[in-house]
């Protein structure tokens, strides 16, 4: 997804994303896993809601991405302590960050090995880095399982995954050692087949990927078998899990 996409989503972002509630749950995983005497570092901070909760707790925290209708809000609660940034080209010096975080970021547009590689360089030896990652556990109902099959497709080489199974050996390969997950909070929501359909229409899918030609056909493809799963008015309750996963900097 590029910058101006987020721009035109950026009025609507946080009440259609669980609003102050997901910011706040998001601050509490995290925050127990930061040391409040250094700053953070938020990769993808977005409109700044889960930044401005990590802050509420006692944290200073800085912010950088790459969309300016986003940031606009960001700086409207963090002050000049956000940046227009592309993840994949940080302007941070080397080895001078002690802790960054990124909620939601590695499944949004920008491919998740250059990211790992920069945040590899950012960090000091012995560094954290924190993701919450979007996509981090499948749902295994019969809406997950054609969610997922339309996400392989349209990302063959996992490069927008954000999964423990995906980001781990990336990070190896890069001096960050994945720790394993922590802050587990269970989750838990409804959809129908039928909502889910419309929502790939109305950009879930054509605003994560740049949807066109083949991509295009795709989505509509499972748009259509998602209508033609039995009782496609009927929600389905999909449990997942938010977690936190944590990599720290080889020393
Ligand atoms: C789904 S939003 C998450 C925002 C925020 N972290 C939150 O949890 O509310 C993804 C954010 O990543 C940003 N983003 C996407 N690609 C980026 C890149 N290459 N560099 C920096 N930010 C990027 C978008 O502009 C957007 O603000």
């Amino acid at each position: 997804m590029k910058a101006a996409e987020f721009d035109e989503i950026a009025p609507g972002y946080d009440e259609s994303r669980g609003g102050t509630e997901r910011a706040a749950g998001f601050a509490g995983m995290l925050a127990p896993l930061l040391d409040p005497a250094r700053p953070v570092l938020d990769i993808g901070v977005g409109t700044g809601i889960v930044a401005a909760e990590l802050a509420a707790l006692g944290h200073t925290v800085h912010g950088l991405d790459l969309s300016p209708g986003m940031l606009a809000r960001a700086r409207a609660r963090l002050g000049a302590r956000v940046a227009v940034a592309d993840a994949c080209r940080l302007p941070v010096r080397s080895g001078s960050v002690d802790q960054a975080v990124s909620t939601w970021l590695l499944h949004a547009g920008p491919d998740n090995r250059a990211v790992l590689a920069e945040v590899a360089r950012i960090l000091r030896p012995g560094g954290r880095y924190l993701v919450i990652p979007a996509g981090g556990t499948r749902p295994t109902d019969d809406i997950g399982v054609l969610v997922g099959e339309l996400e392989d497709r349209l990302d063959p080489d996992g490069s927008r995954r954000d999964g423990p199974e995906w980001l781990a050996p990336i990070a190896a390969a890069h001096g960050l050692v994945y720790e394993g997950t922590a802050s587990e909070r269970p989750t838990s929501f409804a959809v129908s087949p039928r909502a889910m359909a419309e929502s790939l229409t109305r950009g879930l899918f054509t605003g994560a990927w740049a949807v066109g030609g083949e991509a295009t056909r795709l989505v509509d493809e499972t748009r259509s078998r998602l209508l033609a799963l039995p009782d496609p008015e009927v929600p389905r309750v999909r449990k997942s899990a938010d977690v936190v996963l944590t990599f720290t900097r080889r020393p």
